[in-house]
C-alpha cells in the first residue's frame, strides 16, 4: 500500500499565462497546453474508475485500500482543479479543447461496462503519466524559467503522478483483471493518447500561428527524439508494461521523492 499525501500547491493560477511560457518555445508550450487540456475530464475518469473499483472490492480488501484510494482521489481532484484554471486562461485566448470533446464521446461508450475495463484504461494512462512524469523530473530545465509558477505546477503534478502510479494497477489486479486485457487496453490507449496529444498540439500551434515555422519542427524533433528526447528515453519503460510480471513499483520513484523533499516551501500538506 502507498501512503499518499494530498498537497495544496502554493501557486497563483489566477494570473494569466504568457504566450510562450515554456522557455519561449512554441512547440513545447503547445505540447504542455495540449496535455493540460486532457486533464480535467481524464482525471475525473481516473477518480471514477478508482472509486468504483474500490466499491467492488470485498470488505477486507477495502480496508487495505481505503486510505490509498482516498489519497489518490484527493491528489487527482487537486490536479483537476488547477488544470481547469490553467485551461480557462487558454480558452480566454481562443484555444479550443478538441481533445475533451472526443474523449467525452468515447466516455459514452464506457457506460455500464465492467469496472475492470475502466481500471485497465486508467492503469494504462497512469503508466503513461508516470513515465512522462519521471522523465520530466529528470529534465526540469526543459520547462524553462519564464514562468516558475507553471514549472512548479508541472513538476508537482509529475511528482504526485509518480507517487500514486500503483493505485489503479493494484485495484485492477485485486479485482482479478487479466494480463491480456491490461495489455490490450494499453496498446489502444497508446495509440489514442499519442494521436490526441499530437493533434491537439498541432491545433494549438495553428491557433498560435507557429505551426509551419521551421523552429517549431526543429524543437519538436529535438524534444521528442533528441539525445534527452521524450520518446527516446521513455520507450523502454513504456515497453515494460507489456511484461506479464510488470508492476509500476518496479520503476524507481526517486526523482519524485527528491523533488517533493526539496520543494516543501511550494506546498502545504492538507491530508492523507
Ligand atoms: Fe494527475
Ligand atoms: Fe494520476
Amino acid at each position: 500500500m502507498t501512503d499518499l499525501v494530498v498537497r495544496r500547491l502554493l501557486v497563483d493560477m489566477e494570473q494569466p499565462i504568457e504566450r510562450h511560457w515554456c522557455a519561449g518555445d512554441a512547440f513545447r508550450t503547445a505540447f504542455f497546453d495540449a496535455l493540460s487540456m486532457s486533464f480535467p475530464l481524464g482525471e475525473q475518469f481516473f477518480i471514477d474508475s478508482v472509486r468504483d473499483g474500490f466499491k467492488a472490492l470485498p470488505p477486507d480488501q477495502q480496508a487495505h485500500f481505503q486510505s490509498e484510494v482516498q489519497g489518490f482521489i484527493g491528489q487527482e481532484a487537486t490536479h483537476r482543479r488547477l488544470h481547469d484554471l490553467y485551461n480557462q486562461h487558454l480558452a480566454r485566448r481562443g484555444f479550443v479543447n478538441h481533445w475533451e470533446v472526443r474523449a467525452r464521446q468515447r466516455l459514452q461508450l464506457m457506460q455500464g461496462v465492467d469496472v475492470r475495463h475502466w481500471l485497465a484504461i486508467t492503469a494504462a494512462n497512469e503508466h503513461f503519466t508516470a513515465i512522462f512524469a519521471d522523465w520530466m523530473l529528470r529534465n526540469p530545465d526543459l520547462l524553462g524559467d519564464r514562468d516558475p509558477r507553471l514549472a512548479t505546477l508541472w513538476l508537482w503534478h509529475s511528482a504526485e503522478e509518480s507517487e500514486h502510479k500503483n493505485t489503479a494497477f493494484d485495484l485492477y489486479q485485486a479485482l482479478g483483471g487479466s494480463h491480456e486485457w491490461r495489455v490490450r487496453w494499453f496498446r489502444r490507449i497508446t495509440v489514442t493518447f499519442l494521436s490526441e496529444t499530437l493533434l491537439q498540439t498541432a491545433r494549438n500551434l495553428r491557433h498560435d500561428g507557429t505551426l509551419w515555422r521551421w523552429s517549431t519542427w526543429k524543437s519538436a524533433a529535438s524534444y521528442l527524439f533528441g539525445r534527452r528526447g521524450l520518446v527516446r528515453q521513455t520507450f523502454r519503460p513504456w515497453k515494460d508494461y507489456l511484461h506479464p510480471d510488470f508492476h509500476p513499483s518496479r520503476h524507481d520513484g526517486a526523482a519524485a521523492e527528491r523533488w517533493l523533499a526539496e520543494h516543501r516551501h511550494a506546498y502545504i500538506p492538507v491530508g492523507r
